[in-house]
């Protein structure tokens, strides 16, 4: 059944108001949210299933990793048809039965764009490899010849961002790239039907009633036609690039493409949106992005890796906030996702990194923008460090020889209830892709649910006022005057929030009433590595105070 856009819920700030402004978007890694039929894999069903969950959570929008049919080189990030669904995930049937009744649960829904590359098992793929070396099909990668005797050499110096060589041999002697896995051949962005195909893509989706795409790798679609040698600098996939004519990452010439998808979302009714991950080399390139007429929104990836530190979250979060104002776009804050390690285990790990995480998530919920939640944030999940090496799935494992084993520890299945070792994310008696670690029984949402202390019903208050409280949009922030390591901030109307980077309690003249903390406040001191939000009297309409966990 197709959705039409009618079926999209009401926004935030009214018909037609820019939702996306001030959303909260919940990130599903597809894979280990939930499974419907048992074989350890989530899928489309699965999501469905859970909608009354996210609904209660009162998330305004998912995010769905890739769920179409790919061979899995990188975890379905090597698409081999744009057009369909994996059968593991569903069928296009089961995605607009999602569709429809996310929708009817006021929940906006988001897709995965893989444009920088396809799978290897692509039809496109397959025609290059058995065209003619300057042919029409090959045209839409970038094959060239070897360098060296008989060609032997690649044509550059570029690495895989996953490890090894950016270029692989083919049969007949000519050598393609691939910034990610060999199964992930980039494809040529300055070939008319590659643009013309993409643009296809979008219309595809949008005329089935997503309400946004997010654009995967989307500083990398450009290269640099002559193909030089980078030298020594060889970058990690999450390092942001330290050049601005860097040959292959954040090119000027790639605006033209967002231009025009511009265009393409436009002509569309209900607002849709684009959210683009790039990895550049600071807030001012990152805006280039979202200049008007480009991308809505973009993830600003300095705040995930910030380090813990008042001056420091200060820092990025005020020069993030100019570089938005100065094209008018929103910020868009994120503290973990499926390519990065947990925030809990960045911040430390155990009681401290608990403590950390509980108190940035106040403080990212505090922030004018939109706010993007990894699924497990909310349940207060960390890194699993020791999963068995025979699982480890991610390229990243068997591309760097064995010495990096990648980011499968953050897309550990989900715990949601009882004490099997599925933890409810499938049938009982199924067994999940990757195994939850034992102590995350503990941690599932049956566990936390109604629990006043727990990281859940911390999120969930958090979400509820941030939806109800005024002043906890797209606005602006102003810094209050706060004691050494403490970072606090009013928005108009009537709130605040506090937040201690200090190894000691520090002695705060609370701003306001009391609506919510990361831990029990004791009066005048907000305790170490912990956040607070304040009621301060000048709202038009201050919601209830939430629970106090005491
Ligand atoms: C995705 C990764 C993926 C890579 C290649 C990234 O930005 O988030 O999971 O491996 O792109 O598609």
């Amino acid at each position: 059944m197709t959705v039409t856009s009618r079926d999209a819920p009401p926004a935030r700030g009214g018909a037609g108001a820019m939702w996306w402004r001030d959303a909260v978007i919940y990130q599903i890694y597809i894979r280990s949210f939930a499974d419907s039929d048992g074989d350890g894999i989530g899928d489309l069903e699965g999501i469905r299933s859970r909608l009354p969950y996210l609904r209660d959570l009162r998330v305004d929008a998912i995010w769905i990793t890739p769920f179409y049919p790919s061979p899995m080189a990188d975890g379905g990030y090597d698409v081999a048809d744009y057009r369909d669904v994996h059968p593991l995930f569903g069928s296009l049937d089961e995605f607009d039965a999602l569709l429809r009744d996310a929708h009817a649960a006021g929940i906006r829904v988001i897709v995965d764009l893989v444009p920088n590359h396809t799978s290897d098992r692509h039809a496109w793929f397959t025609e290059a490899l058995a065209a003619p070396r300057g042919s029409a099909a090959r045209d839409r990668y970038i094959f060239r010849d070897g360098r060296g005797d008989m060609g032997v050499e690649p044509p550059n110096d570029w690495g895989s961002t996953f490890g090894g060589p950016a270029w692989t041999r083919t049969a007949d002697g000519q050598w393609y790239l691939h910034l990610f896995a060999p199964g992930q051949p980039d494809l040529n962005w300055v070939n008319t039907e590659v643009r013309e195909e993409f643009e296809s893509i979008l219309r595809f989706w949008f005329d089935r009633g997503v309400d946004g795409f997010r654009i995967d790798v989307a500083h990398g679609l450009i290269k640099d036609p002559a193909l030089p040698d980078l030298g020594e600098e060889k970058e990690a996939i999450l390092e942001p690039t330290r050049r601005v004519d860097h040959p292959h990452w954040d090119r000027d010439e790639i605006h033209d493409v967002y231009r025009a998808w511009r265009k393409v979302s436009d002509s569309y009714d209900g607002d849709r949106v684009f959210v683009g991950e790039a990895w550049v080399a600071s807030p001012e390139r990152l805006v280039r992005y979202l200049r008007p007429g480009e991308l809505h929104t973009a993830f600003n990836f300095d705040f995930l890796k910030a380090e813990w530190g008042c001056q420091t979250m200060r820092d990025v979060i005020q020069r993030c906030l100019d570089a938005v104002g100065s094209v008018g776009a929103p910020a868009t804050w994120v503290l973990s996702n499926h390519d990065v390690v947990r925030h809990v285990t960045r911040y430390g790990g155990g009681e401290v990194g608990s403590r950390r995480a509980r108190a940035t998530a106040l403080l990212m919920l505090a922030l004018p923008g939109s706010a993007y939640v990894y699924q497990g944030d909310e349940l207060g999940l960390w890194e699993v460090e020791d999963l068995p090496e025979d699982v480890l799935a991610d390229p990243v494992w068997e591309r760097s020889g064995h010495t990096d084993r990648g980011r499968d520890g953050c897309r550990v299945p989900l715990p949601w209830s009882g004490d099997t070792p599925t933890f409810g994310f499938g049938p009982d008696g199924s067994l999940p892709w990757l195994p939850p670690p034992a102590q995350w029984r503990g941690l599932s949402v049956e566990a936390q649910h109604g629990d006043p202390a727990s990281a859940l019903e911390l999120y969930r208050s958090a979400l509820r006022i941030r939806r109800e409280h005024p002043a906890l949009g797209a606005g602006a922030l102003r810094w209050l005057s706060a004691p050494d390591d403490v970072l606090m901030f009013e928005r108009d109307p009537g709130f605040a929030c506090a937040v201690n980077f200090a190894d000691r309690p520090a002695h705060i003249r609370p701003p306001g009433t009391l609506l919510l903390s990361s831990s029990p406040l004791p009066e005048g001191l907000l305790p170490v590595a912990s956040a607070a939000w304040f009621a301060t009297g000048r709202s038009r309409s201050a919601p209830e105070a939430a629970s106090i966990p005491s």
